[in-house]
Parts: structure tokens; sequence; C-alpha cells
């Protein structure tokens, strides 16, 4: 078992998941905004830092995906973040893509940059206690979209990225997500799903990427949120799963869902339902940054001092998303 592997089985095992906790501190403003949180780093560290702290860091999260900001702080014990969270068995990660911008060629679309200097970052990164990264490809539905080249280009760049990625010791979320806005249906989302994954197992494969090391970072299958025709949590999981049997090389040890604007519950129902039709050898769990956060960030916002409370919140969510990735959960488990 190679090193990758290792460092992957460690995060995905026995139903843990990833908690992505990678916002830039321009998203993670517009959240504390919501709230009526002032957007200090210090307030910012200190709602991670709960997380990060709470009991079920040990029972449900395999891995944290962390923002530069973050990996550079120091916890109020006087750990670095990446020594407070590997205190608790879980693995540090980090986010390397410097964000999506206008793809020139197709201006309405997205290709996500990063790769200059990115080897130096790397290194840097891994000095600082990073085992994994992250970096995200964005993929918009419509009539017309997403385009051959952006397909294209960004399964190019994910696969320089993961290369890079491994040539340092640490293993590539590979995320390319389809976004849920529009009214596009299901099926749509289905067929340009395929392509996108297919296309980046082709791109990674051209660049010799170990698939034991990497862990892939998909949507789940779902109508967009403006359309009218919705479907039941079990044809998501089939679709779903459908896809990813079609797309992704058995060699891939594990997949960790995005939940991509779906609700705490919904992305909790549709992973549980993934792993009760689970038919695949993939690990099929979760990477989920709203869907684990949203209810804690609420409740913290009202009073940021009751750190005790908002890991109550947190670790509740947790512990049932891992539940979902052991096909163990049910509607009565959430009102305990
Ligand atoms: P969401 O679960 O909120 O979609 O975030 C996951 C993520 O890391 C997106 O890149």
């Amino acid at each position: 078992m190679s090193e990758l592997n290792k460092i992957v089985l460690k995060i995905l095992s026995n139903g843990k998941g990833i908690l992505a906790a990678d916002e830039s501190t321009g998203t993670m403003t517009k959240r504390l905004d919501d709230i009526n949180v002032p957007s200090t780093s210090e307030n910012r560290l200190l709602f991670r830092e709960t997380l990060f702290s709470s009991e079920s860091m040990k029972s449900s999260i395999g891995g944290v995906i962390l923002y530069d900001e973050t990996i550079k702080q120091t916890s109020n014990s006087n750990q670095t973040i990446p020594e407070l969270i590997s205190s608790t068995g879980a693995v540090p990660g980090i986010k390397v893509d410097t964000g999506a911008k206008v793809l020139a060629g197709s201006p309405e679309e997205k290709i996500t940059e990063g790769l200059d200097g990115l080897r130096d970052r790397l290194k840097e990164y891994y000095q600082l206690g990073a085992r994994f990264t992250k970096w995200r490809g964005v993929y918009n539905i419509s009539n017309k979209y997403p385009s051959k080249l952006s397909i294209h280009s960004n399964a190019h760049a994910l696969a320089r990225y993961s290369a890079l990625v491994q040539e340092c010791g640490m293993v590539p979320i590979v995320e390319p997500e389809v976004l849920m806005d529009g009214a596009h249906s299901a099926e749509d989302c289905f067929t340009k799903t395929s392509e996108v994954i297919k296309k980046c197992f082709e791109q990674l494969m051209l660049h010799n990427i170990d698939l034991t090391g990497i862990i892939l970072k998909p949507n789940m299958i779902l109508p967009g949120n403006k359309s009218n025709k919705k479907i039941s949590s079990e044809e998501t999981a089939k679709l779903t799963l459908k896809c990813l049997k079609e797309n992704v090389p058995v060699d891939v040890p594990g997949v960790a869902f995005l939940s991509g604007g779906q609700t705490e519950i919904q992305a909790t129902e549709n992973l549980n339902l993934i792993n009760k039709h689970n038919d695949t050898n993939f690990i099929m769990t979760f990477s989920y940054g709203r869907a684990l956060q949203k209810n804690a960030l609420k409740f913290w916002g009202k009073n940021i001092k009751d750190i005790q409370g908002t890991q109550d919140v947190f670790n509740h969510r947790a512990d049932m998303c891992t539940l979902a990735a052991q096909g163990k959960w049910s509607t009565e488990l959430e009102k305990k």
C-alpha cells in the first residue's frame, strides 16, 4: 500500500469524512455578515477553532480542509492549527487553488487558477503539516454549457495540480463541481457530470497520477435549484452511483461528496441512500462545507462565547453524516 493510499484511508475510513473549512476570507466574510459577527481574523479563527476542538473530530472527521490564513494561525491552546487537528486524529489539508476566473475563449464560464508557483507553495504547506490538498473546478449547466473548452481546460488544470501534489507527498482532492444553479433537469446533471468526470480521469491518467492516492470530490446528481422537475432521494442516490460506476476507474479508493447548496438534512439523507445502495468498492463519504457548518454557525452567531453549545450543534451534524456514510442514518436519529 502506498503512503498516499494510507493517507486516503486514514481520512475516509470507518464512516469518517472531511470538514471543508476552507472558505476564502471573502466567502467567510459573507457568512459572518449574515450572522452579524465582524469578520476579523480573530473571529474567523474562533469559529473554526471551536469546530476543530469538538468531540466529533475524533469520531467523525478524518480530515479538515483549511484556507491559507487558518493553516498559519495558532490556537488558544498555543498549538498551531494543523497540530490541533492532528491531535484529534484527523489529517490537516489545504485548499491550494487561487479561485475560478473568467475563461478566456468562453467568457461566461470559469477556469480555476493557481498553477504558477504551486510547487513551492506545496512545499511550504507540507512543512506546515498539510498531508492533503484541494482544487475545485466549477462548471455551469445551460443549453450551451459546460463547453468542451471548459471541460477540457479544467480537467487539464486538475491533472497538473494533482501531479504536483503527489510529487510533494500529499493526496490531491480532485473536485470537479457541476453547479446546482439553474433550471436544468437531473438527467442534464447526469449527462454533464458524466462528461466532466470522464474527461478528468482521461487527463489524470495522461499525467501519470497514482489513482490509489487521490480522493474524488464530485457533486451528487440533482436537478437544478430552479427546476420544477424534482426527483426523490432514492433517484438521486441511484443516478449518482450510476454516474460514478460508469466514469470513475476502480483504482480510486474513495469519493467524498460536496454538499453544493443542499440543506443539511438533504445532504445527509442522500449520502445515506448512496451508501445503502453502494455496490461499488469506492468508499462513499462526505466533504461538506455548508452542510456541516450551517446550523453551528447560526447558533454561534447568537453568542460567540458559547463554545460548548456550538460544539453540541456541530457534533450532532458530524455524527449524523458519519452514520450516513455507513448507510445507518434515519430521520428518527435526527430527533434525539
Ligand atoms: P459545500 O459542501 O458547501 O458545497 O462546500 C464544499 C466545498 O469544499 C466546495 O468547494
